[in-house]
């Protein structure tokens, strides 16, 4: 079984995603442990009431950050990590982490990319005006949210969004395409061949693109 190592630093709503969709059977992993950089992180919770390992590694116990993400790496390494999974964790990852888990690290952001890379992708995309916005997942190089594209999402930005309500509709498919990306790396099936990302044996009825008009206007 695939052994999953979760890295975040907050409420970890997809993080739970991922733990539903392994508690239903259909994702075949483990995840074996939960490394945060947030004592008061909600996801702590989610660990302890699941029975995953946890850790609570403190960046500023570190002289640099190069430090700091060989610790969470070596960390990674002991509980035989094979996949990295990103679930709002508010850092860039440095390069003893990227290093060690060569596109085995994975990471979910709330846009389109790559447009709306960085920092409140929803806030980004409402403000530039667009009508379709969504989610990505995508693998982690050293760049900020510029890695090898796995799935996307697309949903609609009504006339009278506010971050909060383009948020909660990127957020419900981000907790589709992020297990299901994990899934696809769990069996296998998804080959890297330059920036592209390929799925073996992907149908047409898979499409990535979620159609927007399932979405009622308001
Ligand atoms: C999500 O919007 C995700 O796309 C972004 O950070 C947020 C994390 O939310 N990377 P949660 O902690 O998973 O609920």
């Amino acid at each position: 079984m695939l052994k999953i190592g979760v890295l975040a630093s907050g409420r970890g709503s997809n993080f739970q995603s991922i733990i539903d969709e392994r508690e239903s059977d259909r994702l075949k992993a483990d995840i074996v442990l939960l490394i945060t950089d947030n004592p008061s992180a909600f996801a702590i919770q989610r660990a302890k009431k699941h029975n995953i390992e946890y850790l609570i590694i403190l960046p500023k116990k570190y002289s640099s950050r190069n430090d700091f993400f060989k610790e969470v790496a070596d960390e990674l390494k002991k509980k035989n990590v094979e996949l990295v999974v990103l679930a709002g964790f508010m850092r860039i990852v440095g390069k003893p982490l990227i290093d060690a888990f060569p596109n085995r690290i994975m990471n979910i952001h709330p846009a389109l990319l790559p447009s709306f890379p960085g920092l409140h992708g929803q806030k980004q995309a409402l403000e530039y005006g667009v009508k379709i916005s969504g989610c990505t997942v995508h693998f982690v190089d050293e760049g900020v949210d510029t890695g090898p594209i796995i799935i996307q999402a697309a949903v609609p930005v009504f006339q009278n969004d506010t971050e909060e309500t383009l948020s909660e509709r990127i957020l419900r498919f981000e907790h589709k395409i992020y297990p299901e990306a994990i899934r696809l790396f769990s069996e296998g099936r998804i080959e890297i061949e330059g920036h592209r990302v390929r799925i073996k044996g992907y149908k047409p009825v898979d499409s990535s693109i979620i159609n927007p008009s399932s979405f009622e206007r308001s």
